[in-house]
């Protein structure tokens, strides 16, 4: 949710800006802007709808200018307009700022400020920060950095914020609670912004800041300080991140971009783990864990959307294989409500991005209950791997469509994997299955690799539906949470409505739908229950709606009641939701294609939901 750029040192900071929102416009495209500090004034550019409007309205203008900061935007507070696009400016025109999250408090913030004679000219919670700031460094007569201090403490929510003064130069001044910051050292120059991917070009060595800390950047200075101005040493890690991974390679979008990198980025996720034929799973995070784990009283997997949904299948496979009692929640319920959690309970993390705000404060009120957090995260040093005791990387690379695809199937193999070692260590699985497992999971990126040279049959059927105004997904047992995935998927790409459901529960009450204009996609491959799911595809045919199957090669019967059909490879039943995932992908993909949508950036979406 919003994506920050900041500059300063020797180069033009309009460009470096400039490229870095392009690559951060996953987070938001309502507004974007840009604040340079251009002969000793800060202009301020700023404009409804995407970076490239932006650029647009540039073009001409002398942008000469060495320290800057850029947004754009995923609105909260006040409609995606001219006005409320950032960077803001305080009432007396010296600072300006950009913001990434919510400031809870404003509106008692803003009637404070409203008594002491400030107008406002945004709907913005930022511009009341901002003016906040403003008036306490007026009226203390103190320097931007101490007012920033004593104003963070009277401040509810989430913030990134940079902020540059007129009066000093060279200096970007940041702080961060909830919402993601990355700092790129370079040689006399500074990169900052909301993840590495717009400071990656420039150099390897960046510093995560951390919840409560303040950073002081100048071009050949970085002081990170906490909110009692005590200094902190900054930690460098080195990016292990290349460019190529977030540029489109040839592909018209990334999100077809990243359903095509799959049989590579599963294949990154098993190796130097999976040794089928040695018959081992190396996962350090679960090893140094496994006494725990394997005697937890109960596993609770606390996830939002996509990751939701690969959470779920983990139900399935862990009390499956380890018999341990699983319980999934959502993170944006399990927060406010007052779950027992005890010590005995492991909690499992899911997260793309790692910044997910609602997933994080989840986990800090497990975390004060004395839950084990376990983080299978995708985002390298991003907050939930850094506050979970200890986890797994996904190793899907930089997602940078809005919809995840290649990290949910990189969650579900992280997930099967650690769901393998523990039950092989409590011993509730045969010897014999826990190897056929392995050599079917390590067999996974080939048959997605065969699915998807058949992509061109899924794009067949998906310009024969895209005018529907209704789709039923519907799945039973590993492959129900796919039919979810499969709805989630097409709702945001396409904005057709879509539903997903266990088959059977699809009775009870969506049936009434079913009439000769609803597709309904069945997630049917072979499995313990596939004489059931074909009995609902005779309830579905029955009343004429259009069936669309995901089946196995080689069903002979699931064609003949199928409009529309694609066939899979045939896997375990446990490891099919790997494979059945991906049709469905490619289905929303190229429905969103047929209805011309910019399926990187659908509306009203944000790829890192750092608001809650
Ligand atoms: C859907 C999608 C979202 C995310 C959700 C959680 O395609 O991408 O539903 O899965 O916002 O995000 P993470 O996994 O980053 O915590």
């Amino acid at each position: 949710m919003c994506g920050i750029v900041g500059y300063t040192g020797p180069r033009q900071a309009y460009p470096v800006i400039l490229k870095g929102l392009k690559r951060l416009e996953y987070r938001g495209y309502d507004s974007a802007g840009v604040a340079l500090l251009h002969e000793g004034k800060i202009d301020v550019y700023k404009k409804k709808g995407k970076v490239a409007g932006l650029e647009e309205m540039l073009v001409g203008k002398n942008l000469d200018a060495n320290m800057g900061i850029g947004h754009t935007r995923w609105a909260t507070h006040g409609e995606p307009n001219d006005r409320n696009a950032h960077p803001h400016s305080s009432s007396n025109g010296k600072l300006a700022m950009i913001h990434n999250g919510i400031i809870e408090n404003y509106a008692q913030l803003k009637n404070e400020l409203i008594k002491n004679g400030y107008t406002f000219t945004s709907d913005t919670d930022t511009e009341v920060l901002l003016n906040f700031i403003e008036y306490i460094q007026t009226n203390n007569d103190c320097g931007l950095e101490e007012a920033l201090r004593i104003a963070l403490k009277r401040v509810t929510g989430a913030y990134c914020i940079l902020l540059m003064e007129q009066d000093n130069p060279d200096t970007i001044i940041a702080a961060r609670k909830g919402s993601p910051l990355v700092i790129g050292i370079g040689k006399g120059e500074h990169f900052l912004a909301s993840d590495a991917s717009p400071i990656i070009e420039y150099t390897k060595e960046v510093v995560y800041v951390n919840d409560y800390e303040l950073a002081i950047v100048k071009p050949d200075e970085l002081i990170l300080k906490n909110l009692g101005n005590e200094k902190v040493t900054p930690y460098i890690t080195k990016l292990d991140m290349q460019l190529a991974a977030i540029e489109k390679g040839g592909y018209d979008h990334f999100m077809l971009k990243e359903i095509f990198e799959q049989p590579s980025t599963i294949h990154d996720c098993l190796r130097g783990r999976l040794d089928a034929q040695a018959g081992t799973i190396t996962m350090s995070g679960v090893q140094e864990h496994i006494e725990q784990l394997k005697n937890a009283n109960r596993i609770m997997i606390i996830a939002c959307g996509t990751s939701w949904h690969a959470g779920l299948v983990a139900e399935y496979v862990i009390e499956e294989l380890c018999r341990i009692p699983v319980e999934v929640e959502y993170a944006s319920e399990f927060r406010y409500r007052n779950p027992i959690v005890n010590k005995g309970d492991v909690i499992i993390a899911i997260s793309q991005s790692g910044e997910t705000a609602d997933t994080l404060v989840a986990l800090d009120r497990a975390k004060e209950n004395g839950a084990f957090i376990f983080g299978v995260v995708n985002a390298v040093g991003s907050s939930i791997a850094r506050i979970s005791h200890a986890g797994a990387y996904t190793h899907a690379g930089p997602e940078i469509g809005v919809a995840s695809t290649k990290a949910f199937t990189g969650q579900l193999a992280v997930l099967m994997m650690m769901a393998l070692k523990i039950a092989n260590e409590k011993k509730t699985i045969t010897a014999e299955y826990y190897q056929k497992l392995l050599l079917e999971l390590n067999d996974v990126p080939e048959k997605v690799d065969a699915i998807l040279k058949n992509a061109a049959e899924i794009k067949t059927i998906a310009e024969k539906y895209k005018d529907a105004t209704d789709f039923l997904f519907l799945g039973r047992g590993y492959n129900f949470p796919i039919a979810l995935e499969g709805a989630l998927k097409l709702k945001e790409i396409s904005y057709i409505h879509a539903e997903g459901y266990p088959a059977a529960e699809m009775k009870h009450g969506p049936i009434a739908l079913v009439d000769e204009n609803l597709p309904v996609v069945f997630v049917a491959t072979k499995d313990s229950y596939h004489e059931k799911i074909v009995s609902n595809m005779q309830e579905i045919k029955a009343r004429k709606g259009k069936i669309i199957s995901i089946i196995t090669e080689g069903d002979t019967i699931s064609p003949t009641l199928s409009n529309d059909c694609f066939s899979i490879p045939p896997a375990d039943e446990l490891i099919a939701p790997l494979l059945s995932v991906i049709p469905l992908q490619l289905l929303s993909y190229y429905t969103g294609i047929a209805k011309g949508i910019d399926v990187d950036k659908p509306r009203n979406l944000a790829k890192s939901v750092t608001v809650e």
